[in-house]
């Protein structure tokens, strides 16, 4: 029996997987995002440990028996934040987190400091990665920069908690922008660009590795017989990849989450900053990955719905089952920024195209044809990339609607697979790299993929019909920066 632990933005999900590989039980709680300032978004490592805890506490109430059993957990969780930790290893402030905005300006600096990084680190320096968050703590928080000792990612400060020692995987560190992710070892010359060394970083292992034993006290807490091994885990992303059986090259797969991911598995570090793709380490050895970002994809539409005070499913409740023409109003999805293709931590959304005619159906739509829009943005700058793509499965919660779905395949041009169960999130991808670490099968034996439940192939007619509108979208990024440029707020 192993347990999967996805530490989400939105929530701690926990999973209880057999050896037959069946979800035998789940439990979640949800997490608060605070942002004290705008473009600002943190979260106290603190409502991360008392949910793991309630999580814990409430699938070994409901499952005892499996409880008993468990022998590996894996971990999975939301890349790039910096839990800051003083010498007594306590907390030093809240976690700044991957959708952060804050350390724009120290992008440029950290490139002048290190001139090579986007060949060594595979990626443009971008506000999101956790290396510019502690150059903007040296500059604006020096005491706390100084008190710092040691920086995790999220999940491995749940590591810590759960074992006492400092160690992460390859996939969740290639993501804080102070790896060589060609050679899976933290590069010096990166973090020296942030005034940290070695001293400062856990230690690194593949996803598949055995890290760490749980305490004693929280095992019997959670009436384990044993004490269970922690594997390495993974960041969100490649949990989610281990979970669908995307280890080989070129399997990809399409997240429709808070954030917005398209991913694809490549058999050697293939780094292509320019564009906004990201290269980093997969979970599983010898293994990496590109992957392009959108960054407020199922956030969307979260927003929209707290804007007009409904319920996302409502919304969703007054669209037509099938999309027959595009809506006459363009969103832009700008809601935190962009990553992939524009590397824009500055510009913001928009909605345009209005007129007294427009209904909230029609900017519902637009809402999700925006996101749409970004994504084929994302698999534009992927083929430059070298990854063509040409179908994926899709993930995430937005992957629940149907229409959604086939919105994103006519734009995108992908045959889309919606999955037949809801189960291959990160946490399920995580109790996979737990069952590896403990019984060292093969990679590919464990991860097999899911069963699609049906496809969603573009459709000609729509897809010519989305030409003009796209052309559109893509024509509003520059006139909306230009005007932001020229006004600043
Ligand atoms: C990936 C990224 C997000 C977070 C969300 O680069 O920033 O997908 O991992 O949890």
């Amino acid at each position: 029996m192993f347990v999967g632990l996805d530490l989400g933005t939105s929530s701690l999900k926990a999973v209880l997987v057999d050896d037959r590989q069946q979800v035998v039980a789940s439990h979640a709680h949800p997490l608060r995002v605070t942002s004290p300032q705008p473009g600002w978004s943190e979260q106290a490592p603190q409502d991360w440990w008392e949910a793991l805890l309630l999580t814990m506490d409430a699938l070994a109430a409901a499952n005892p028996r499996e409880m008993a059993q468990v022998v590996g957990i894996g971990l999975s969780g939301q890349q790039h934040g910096a839990v800051l930790l003083g010498a007594d290893g306590g907390v030093l402030r809240p976690c700044i987190l991957w959708n952060d905005l804050r350390s724009v300006a120290q992008c440029a600096e950290f490139e002048r400091r290190f001139p090579y990084s986007r060949q060594v680190c595979g990626n443009i320096a971008m506000p999101g990665f956790t290396a510019l968050k502690l150059i903007w703590v040296a500059e604006h928080e020096p005491e706390v920069f100084a008190a710092t000792r040691h920086v995790l990612l999220p999940k491995a400060w749940l590591r810590y908690r759960m074992t006492g020692e400092m160690i992460d995987d390859m996939s969740d560190a290639a993501g804080s922008l102070w790896l060589d992710v060609g050679g899976r070892c933290w590069s010096d010359a990166a973090l020296a660009a942030t005034g940290l060394g070695r001293d400062a970083m856990p230690a690194v292992v593949e996803g598949t590795a055995r890290a760490g034993l749980l305490h004693a006290d929280l095992a019997r807490r959670w009436g384990m017989k044993d004490r269970p091994v922690l594997a390495g885990g993974a960041g969100d992303n490649a949990a989610g990849a281990v979970g669908l059986g995307a280890v080989q090259a070129g399997s990809s797969f399409l997240s429709l989450g808070t954030s917005g991911v398209l991913w694809v598995t490549t058999d050697r570090f293939r780094p292509h900053p320019q564009g906004g793709i990201h290269a980093f380490c997969h979970a599983v050895p010898a293994t990496w990955h590109q992957m392009g970002v959108t960054l407020s994809a199922a956030s969307s539409l979260a927003w929209w719905a707290r804007v007009t005070g409904m319920t996302e499913t409502a919304l969703l409740a007054e669209l037509p089952p099938e999309i027959t023409r595009p809506s006459p109003v363009m969103f832009l999805p700008y809601l935190s920024g962009e990553r992939t293709p524009h590397n824009d931590g500055q510009i913001r959304g928009g909605f345009a195209g209005l007129s007294d005619a427009t209904t909230r159906a029609e900017m519902t739509q637009a809402v999700l044809e925006g996101v749409a829009f970004s994504f084929r943005d994302v698999v534009d700058a992927l083929a430059d990339a070298g990854s063509e793509l040409h179908d994926a499965d899709v993930i995430g919660g937005g992957s629940h609607s149907r229409l959604w779905v086939s919105i994103l395949a006519n734009v995108t041009g992908l045959a889309l697979h919606r999955l037949a169960h809801g189960a291959q999130g990160g946490a399920f991808g995580a109790a996979r790299l737990a069952r590896i670490a403990v019984t060292d099968e093969a990679v590919s034996a464990v991860c097999q993929p899911p069963q699609r439940e049906e496809t969603l192939v573009p459709d000609a007619g729509m897809a010519q019909a989305y030409a003009a509108p796209l052309a559109r979208y893509r024509a509003l990024y520059p006139a909306l920066r230009g005007a932001m440029a020229a006004c600043p707020a």
